[in-house]
């Protein structure tokens, strides 16, 4: 029988692979989009300074370019590689799916990021040693290159929401996949939100510039810039909400805005005051304040808005076509690829996936709790977390710590076996998977201690074995 094209499953216990992966993400977010926005703003302060002959503004430039340079540059193409880490073990499939559609895409994302960290320095240390215009130049290429590593990436990522079009599931086409239909407002978004936060980190540079004069100067130029990105970025986002697919607006109203609504106003509102301060009395501009604010913004605000994007894409990991647990769930014919949902039902993922051990294969007395933990690790540990009391949708907990195999094996052979839940896959899973992943969810919930429970069996298995 052909064996299904799935990975080994990573797990990190309490947290998933997801919040490792959000975590990286959202440090990576931050450093990322305030470099890009940073270099926008540079291009405007930098033809400023140019056209009204106003040199002493290259100093700022040049104290923020070396504030990049040892902040957002180091941790960006830290956690850059970070996510590829990441990713890799957290969902193969859904990064084998996103090469196979977007690998040129990707490939032009790194020439342009090679202009853009090589333009950064080049920035930084060739201030007052090329003449103006040549100068000024180097800075809009610089900004263009960084904006397209972004507009590149934000074509990838709104593909992962879902391509918006049947077209893509029947040409497979890399222009289908790639102007999805959110990617506009996707763009926007984030290009909006990227200007407001360099233009906070803006001002904390400006903070600490002694030459009141210029510090005025430069506050006055980036508060409003900073203002109209922040506007900006609501109402894109508020475009953005109307993009997405069905199962991201129930997510999103049932399970996320109820959280995460307030913190993203608060936001919003603090950050608009706060700019709003600093246009009106740039002298009191006090680089504490200005740290706390961007920390605020990246808390309250970057955190909610990645895992929110993360989490409303559910149960798929990209494309509408492959579920976070790694199964593909439809066909697509552009691609050659084919659903496996019903093929599963049929034999069972013990059967069919690669890397079950052969001694687990077969389901007895002896090895079904162990069995119970490899299942629920392939099918659920994705999304759910499985100790109780941990912050990713622990199992246990959604089941109210029910010890009732009846029970939890009905929810599995109801709603999950039809994909009734528009944020989960669809598992279904011969019978007796359904029971070993009962028994197993059941004993955890009882409070037994299920790894030291499956070392004894292992023992005593061995033992027969060697009799
Ligand atoms: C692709 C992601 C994903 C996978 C895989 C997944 N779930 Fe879920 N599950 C969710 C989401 C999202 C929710 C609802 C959000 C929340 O409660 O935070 C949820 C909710 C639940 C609930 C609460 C009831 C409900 O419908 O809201 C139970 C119980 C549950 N899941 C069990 C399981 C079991 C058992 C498996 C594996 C056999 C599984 N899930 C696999 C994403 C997933």
């Amino acid at each position: 029988m052909d064996m299904l094209g799935m990975y080994p499953t990573f797990y990190v216990p309490g947290i998933g692979t997801a919040w490792v992966m959000g975590i990286i993400g959202v440090i990576h977010v931050v450093a990322s989009h305030t470099s890009v926005g940073a270099s926008f703003l540079f291009a405007l302060l930098e033809t400023k300074a140019y056209r009204e002959d106003k040199p002493q503004l290259m100093d700022f430039i040049k104290k923020y370019g070396m504030f990049l340079l040892v902040f957002s540059y180091i941790i960006g193409s830290i956690t850059g590689p970070g996510i590829w880490y990441a990713i890799t073990v957290a969902s193969p499939r859904g990064v084998g799916g996103l090469i196979h559609n977007f690998v040129w895409v990707w490939a032009a994302e790194w020439v342009y990021f090679t202009v853009e960290v090589i333009g950064v320095y080049a920035l930084v240390y060739l201030i007052g040693k090329v003449d103006a215009k040549t100068h000024l130049k180097l800075t809009w290429s610089f900004a263009l290159a960084s904006w397209a590593t972004m507009l590149l990436i934000v074509g990838i990522l709104s593909f992962m929401m879902w391509p918006g079009n049947e077209a893509w599931y029947q040409t497979g086409s890399t222009n289908d996949a790639f102007y999805n239909l959110n990617f506009f407002a996707h763009l926007g978004t984030r290009t909006g939100s990227m200007v407001a936060m360099a233009a906070v980190v803006g001002l904390m540079v400006a903070s600490r510039l002694k030459d009141m004069a210029l510090r005025r100067s430069v506050v006055k130029f980036l508060a409003p810039i900073g203002l109209v990105g922040g506007l900006f970025a609501v109402m894109m986002f508020l475009y953005y909400l109307q993009t997405l697919p069905n199962n991201a607006v129930v997510m999103l109203n049932t399970h996320l805005l109820p959280v995460y609504a307030r913190g993203m106003v608060a936001v919003f509102v603090t950050a608009t005051l706060y700019l709003v301060f600093a246009w009106w009395k740039p002298h009191r501009l006090y680089t504490s304040l200005t740290v706390a604010m961007f920390a605020f913004i990246s808390i309250v605000g970057v955190w909610p808005e990645e895992r929110m994007r993360e989490s409303m894409r559910k149960p798929y990991v990209a494309g509408q076509y492959i579920y976070g647990n790694q199964v593909i769930a439809r066909d697509v014919p552009g691609k050659g690829i084919v659903g496996e949902v019903d093929k599963i039902a049929e034999h069972g993922l013990l059967k069919l996936h690669p890397f079950v051990p052969d001694r687990l294969r077969v389901i007895n007395d002896s090895n079904r709790l162990e069995v119970g933990r490899l299942l629920t690790k392939v099918a659920c540990a994705n999304c759910h977390s499985l100790e109780p009391g941990t912050p990713l949708r622990n199992i246990p907990d959604k089941f109210h710590g029910a010890t009732d195999e009846d029970l939890i094996a009905a929810f599995m052979q109801g709603p999950l076996k039809h994909g009734t839940q528009p944020y989960m896959p669809r598992i279904d899973l011969p019978d007796e998977e359904v029971r070993a992943i009962a028994h197993f969810l059941a004993t955890v919930n009882s409070g037994k201690d299920v790894d030291h429970l499956i070392a004894e069996q292992q023992k005593l298995a061995t033992k027969v074995a060697a009799k």
